[in-house]
């Protein structure tokens, strides 16, 4: 799918975000054009991976520099591209609005189905191919963290957005949920964006960004940037000071 309609974009993006002691450049005049199926980007806590995902629907303006979400501007139509965009937050309590599962998740198809019935059948399918089928009607605030993820998740595809952009989506997991996400995750048809400290999940991306100092320092091919992350995580960052 080349060209800029499949294409997630950054020219020469900053973003300058106001700390306690002032304003903290989190990205420093960043290009990049994601255009694989799937892009992992991968970095050490703090170098600024959610807040790149974010700027794709307008979660986070840049503060230079131009973005584009499949050709639209985030911060001229922030709202065509959050229709876009289903985000998943790394935090699913940001996210899940009500008291069951069911009910977020239908909560959710409320545009797209405007049956009762059928959006009930919906969700419940979507929590099926979670596992989720028994917890439909609990207290969210009773599911374990990782469940929460995985509703979380089944209420951004619910409504099939073209674009998913997943800010660490494993992290909750347990060992069989990472495989049963990634076995999702291949399933779907939608262009994917991960923000991930799980280079397992990293390496069955396409395409992958490693985040460093404000900057985008190398990205290509999985095999070439994944062992040299793993360089660098062990040896020192070839741009840090000695
Ligand atoms: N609203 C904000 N105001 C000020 N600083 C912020 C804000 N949001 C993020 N930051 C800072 O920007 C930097 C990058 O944050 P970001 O959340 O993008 O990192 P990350 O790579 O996703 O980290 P992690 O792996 O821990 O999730 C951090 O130093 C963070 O403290
Ligand atoms: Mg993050």
């Amino acid at each position: 799918m080349p060209g800029q309609g499949s294409s997630l974009t950054c020219d020469g993006v900053t973003v300058a975000l106001e700390g306690p002691r002032g304003p903290v450049t989190v990205l420093d005049g960043i290009s990049c054009a994601f255009t694989a199926p799937r892009t992992a980007v991968i970095g050490l806590n703090g170098s600024g991976k959610s807040t790149l995902l974010r700027l794709f629907n307008a979660l986070v303006p840049p503060s230079a520099g131009t973005v584009r979400t499949h050709g639209v501007d985030p911060v001229a139509d922030p709202r065509t591209a959050r229709s876009l965009v289903g985000f998943v937050f790394t935090d699913p309590a940001s996210q899940i609005l009500m008291p069951t599962p069911l009910e977020d998740i239908e909560l959710s198809l409320r545009r797209a189905v405007a049956d009762r019935r059928e959006r009930s059948a919906r969700a419940l399918d979507w929590l099926r191919r979670m596992g989720l089928a028994e917890r439909g009607h609990h207290s969210v605030f009773d599911l374990s963290g990782g469940e929460r993820q995985l509703v979380a998740l089944a209420a951004v595809l619910a409504v099939e957005p073209r674009v998913l952009v997943l800010d660490e989506p494993t992290t909750l997991l347990d060992l069989r949920n990472r495989l049963r996400l990634r076995e999702l995750l291949d399933s779907l048809p939608q262009q994917q964006l991960i923000s991930t400290h799980d280079l397992d999940l990293a390496a069955t991306a396409q395409h992958v960004a490693v985040v460093h100092g404000s900057r985008i320092t190398a990205q290509g091919p999985p095999e070439d940037v994944i062992p040299r992350y793993r360089h660098w995580c062990a040896h020192g960052f070839p741009d840090d000071a000695a």
